[in-house]
């Protein structure tokens, strides 16, 4: 008998903080990238909270497979499983967006700069009403400046990644690219 209730006890122990917790799969396959990519990281890794998961598993996937370059993020994704992935994607999508403490000052005559050439350059047509991203295409506002210069110059050197941006037929030049990226980063995410 007492075996019994030792049992019932520890099964009741063991589901009560599963059942009401409401942890998602990912969150604990999620904590390793944290180091990186949590709102005080100092690694410079961008944020991933609240972009849409299937926008995330595609970075990833292109990652694993080589098509994104970036040998650290490739180290990552190599010991995850496909199912893996996908539970730490819906992991970050499912977190509300915020910004990075560690955001350094913008200057707010580039920021408005950055405000008119992006206007111009219609990107918001596709990311969203205030740079906030959609279902699919990932949301700006908000974001790290630097990994936004770096990803704006990025998508504009390899055509394939960014069809919209390469359609342009002209390149973006790196001063506007600072001044966008000093914009989108100003905005509330
Ligand atoms: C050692 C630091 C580090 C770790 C750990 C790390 N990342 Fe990254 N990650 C980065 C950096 C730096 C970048 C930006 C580099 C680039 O543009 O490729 C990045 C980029 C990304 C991007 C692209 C973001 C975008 O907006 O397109 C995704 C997605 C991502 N990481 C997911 C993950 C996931 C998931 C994990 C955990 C399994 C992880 N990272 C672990 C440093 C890290
Ligand atoms: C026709 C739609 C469209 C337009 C217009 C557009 N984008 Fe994008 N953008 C996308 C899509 C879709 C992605 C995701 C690409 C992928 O799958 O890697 C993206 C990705 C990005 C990223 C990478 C985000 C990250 O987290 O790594 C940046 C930065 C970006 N766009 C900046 C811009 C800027 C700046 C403009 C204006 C010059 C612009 N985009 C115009 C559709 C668009």
């Amino acid at each position: 008998m007492k075996i019994l209730i030792l049992a019932a006890a520890l099964a009741y122990g063991f589901c009560v903080p599963a059942a009401f917790s409401q942890a998602l799969p990912g969150e604990q396959k999620a904590e390793q990238c944290m180091r990186c990519h949590s709102v005080d990281n100092a690694h410079g890794g961008p944020l991933l909270d609240g972009l849409p998961a299937g926008y995330l598993l595609q970075q990833f996937e292109a990652y694993k497979s080589g098509q994104r370059f970036g040998p650290i993020m490739q180290s990552q994704f190599n010991a995850l499983a496909a199912q893996d992935l996908r539970e730490i994607a819906s992991y970050f999508a499912s977190r509300p967006p915020a910004r990075a403490s560690t955001k350094t000052g913008v200057d707010p005559q580039a920021a408005q700069l950055g405000q008119t050439i992006a206007g111009d350059l219609k990107c918001a047509a596709c990311h969203g009403q205030d740079y906030r991203g959609t279902h699919e295409v990932p949301r700006l506002a908000g974001q790290l400046r630097n990994y936004l210069v770096l990803a704006i110059a990025r998508l504009q050197r390899d055509s394939s990644l960014h069809p919209p941006m390469a359609a342009r037929g002209e390149l973006i030049p790196p001063p506007s690219i600072e001044a966008v990226a000093s914009y989108l980063a100003s905005l509330e995410p």
